[in-house]
């Protein structure tokens, strides 16, 4: 066979681009640890948010969160707090503050650059978490 066709048969059968996950695509474990900070400075400044976290220890919390949302991203990193349900319950977190919240999350998100298809799909994601944050499991919720 002349090397030609040879070169021509490879092309074609190229294998697809490796797909990267969306914890690579927003720049990493760095990228989410800045990402966070951002985020919770706006969550922590917020009137309406703010009270929540009165008593919590915000060390903790940021390191919990850089693990949720690393493998939320899926990243090579466990999340290893509580069940969301379990943290959240009681708290009186209604659709309202998890709207405030989730906004915070648009701003900073398009802020660092990181493109609207991986926004959306970032978004997407943390949304599916709102009924176990805001205690709603009935279907008229
Ligand atoms: C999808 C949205 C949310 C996610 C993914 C999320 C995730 C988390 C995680 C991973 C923790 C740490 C758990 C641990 O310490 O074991 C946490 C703690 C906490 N979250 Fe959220 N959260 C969300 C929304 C909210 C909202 C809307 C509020 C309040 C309006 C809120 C209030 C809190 C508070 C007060 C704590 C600290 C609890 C403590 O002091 O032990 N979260 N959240």
């Amino acid at each position: 066979m002349k090397p030609l066709l040879i070169r021509q048969i490879f092309t074609m059968v190229k294998m697809p681009e490796k797909q990267h996950t969306l914890f690579e695509r927003v720049g990493g474990e760095q990228a989410i640890a800045e990402l966070i900070h951002d985020f919770y400075d706006r969550v922590l400044t917020d009137p309406g948010l703010k009270p929540f976290f009165k008593h919590t220890s915000i060390d903790k919390l940021r390191r919990m969160q850089h693990e949720f949302f690393s493998a939320a991203l899926d990243g090579p990193i466990t999340y290893t707090g509580r069940p969301l349900s379990h943290v959240h319950h009681g708290r009186g977190i209604t659709k309202h503050h998890f709207a405030l919240y989730v906004n915070h999350l648009l701003d900073t998100l398009r802020d660092c650059g990181i493109n609207d298809q991986d926004v959306n799909e970032i978004i997407g994601r943390i949304n599916t978490y709102a009924d176990e944050i805001t205690g709603d499991t009935g279907p008229t919720g």
